[in-house]
C-alpha cells in the first residue's frame, strides 16, 4: 500500500490528479510487461473485441501486445501537431477495439498529445484509453500533462520509474485510473504472478517521494538535447528540439540519397554515434532516425569532434 500511496502522492504533486490508491492504482513490473500483456488480459474480459489501436509511429510494444494477444494491430495516424488523429479511425475498427494506446510525450517523436481528446473519444466509442506517460517528467513545452486530468472514467495512465528516476533495471511502474479496469487487471495479473517484489517497492517509494533527482536529470537531458541538435544541424542534419522526452527525431534531409537506415549507418561510421532507424517505430517513421541522448556530455563532445567541419551527405 505504501507503494500505491507514493504513486498517488506523485500524481497529485505532478498533475494535480487525486486518485484512491486502493482502488484506482496498482503496481506493474516496469511498464513494458503491462504494455505487452494488457490486450491479452482485456480480450478475456471482452472476447467479442479483437483490435488494438496505437500510434502509427510508436514504441513497438503496442503492436507486439496485439500480436501476443492474437489481436489485430491497427495503427492510428499521427496529427502534425502530435497525438492520434482520432477522426482517421475507421468506425469498423473502433467497434472492434479492445483499447486505444496513446503515448505522450511520444517515443520516438517527442510530440505531445492534446490531453483530454483521447479520453473523450474513448468514452464516446466505449473504448478504454491507455495513456502511456512514462516520459511525462521530461516535458519541455509547458508543464507535464496526464490524460487523467480529464477524469479516470475509461482511462488508465501508465507510469514508470525507468525514465523518471533512471531506474530501468529496478522494474517498477504503475497503472492508474478507472477503478473497474484497474481492479480487473489487478485481479488477473495477480494470477499471472505479475507482482513487484517488496524490496523493490520500498526503494521505489523513496524515488517517487523525491523530486530533486528528477530536476537534475531534466537539466542533463535538456543540455544534451540542445548540444546534440546543434552538432547534427551543423553537420547537415537539422532537427527541431522535441516537445518532450529525451530523443531527437531527426528527418532524413530531402537532398540525402537514402533513408533512416543510411543515416544510421553514416552516423555509426563517421561519428561512432549509434542511433535507431525510424522504421523500428513503424513504416511511417522510415524517413527519420531516433537519437537517444543517454550518453554523458563527454561522449557527445567526442561526436562533435568527429563531425567538426563535416557535411554528411552519403556513405563515403
Ligand atoms: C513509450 C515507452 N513505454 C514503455 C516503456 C517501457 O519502460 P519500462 O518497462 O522500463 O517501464 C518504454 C521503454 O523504452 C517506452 O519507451
Amino acid at each position: 500500500m505504501a507503494y500505491r500511496q507514493a504513486a498517488a502522492g506523485w500524481l497529485r504533486r505532478r498533475f494535480g490528479v487525486t486518485l484512491d490508491p486502493e482502488h484506482e492504482i496498482a503496481a506493474c513490473v516496469g511498464t513494458k510487461e503491462l504494455v505487452a500483456s494488457t490486450a491479452h488480459f482485456l480480450r478475456l474480459r471482452s472476447p467479442d473485441r479483437d483490435t488494438v489501436l496505437f500510434p502509427a509511429v510508436s514504441y513497438p510494444t503496442y503492436a507486439m501486445g496485439a500480436v501476443l494477444a492474437g489481436c489485430r494491430p491497427v495503427p492510428v495516424p499521427d496529427l502534425a501537431t502530435g497525438g492520434p488523429d482520432l477522426s482517421a479511425i475507421d468506425p469498423s475498427d473502433s467497434a472492434r477495439a479492445l483499447l486505444l494506446w496513446t503515448n505522450s510525450p511520444s517515443n520516438p517523436t517527442g510530440a505531445l498529445t492534446d490531453t483530454g481528446r483521447p479520453a473523450e473519444w474513448g468514452r464516446a466509442h466505449g473504448v478504454p484509453v491507455f495513456a502511456d506517460e512514462c516520459y511525462a517528467e521530461f516535458t519541455w513545452d509547458g508543464p507535464p500533462r496526464s490524460e487523467l486530468e480529464a477524469g479516470p472514467d475509461g482511462v488508465v495512465a501508465v507510469h514508470s520509474l525507468s525514465k523518471r528516476s533512471n531506474l530501468a533495471g529496478v522494474r517498477a511502474g504503475f497503472y492508474a485510473g478507472d477503478s473497474a479496469l484497474v481492479g480487473y487487471l489487478l485481479d488477473v495479473r495477480r494470477h499471472a504472478g505479475l507482482m513487484v517484489p517488496g524490496p523493490v517497492q520500498a526503494g521505489a517509494v523513496a524515488a517517487f517521494e523525491d523530486d530533486a533527482h528528477v530536476e537534475d536529470q531534466r537539466r542533463r537531458y535538456s543540455r544534451r538535447l540542445s548540444f546534440l541538435a546543434g552538432v547534427l544541424g551543423t553537420a547537415g542534419l537539422p532537427v527541431e528540439p522535441p516537445a518532450g522526452g529525451f530523443y531527437l527525431w531527426v528527418p532524413v534531409p530531402a537532398t540525402f540519397a537514402g533513408d533512416g537506415w543510411s543515416v544510421a549507418e553514416l552516423l555509426a561510421l563517421e561519428a561512432g554515434l549509434l542511433v535507431s532507424p525510424g522504421e523500428f517505430y513503424g513504416p511511417d517513421g522510415a524517413d527519420h532516425v531516433r537519437v537517444a541522448v543517454v550518453q554523458p556530455m563527454s561522449r557527445l563532445e567526442l561526436v562533435a569532434e568527429r563531425l567538426a567541419g563535416r557535411e554528411l551527405t552519403a556513405v563515403s
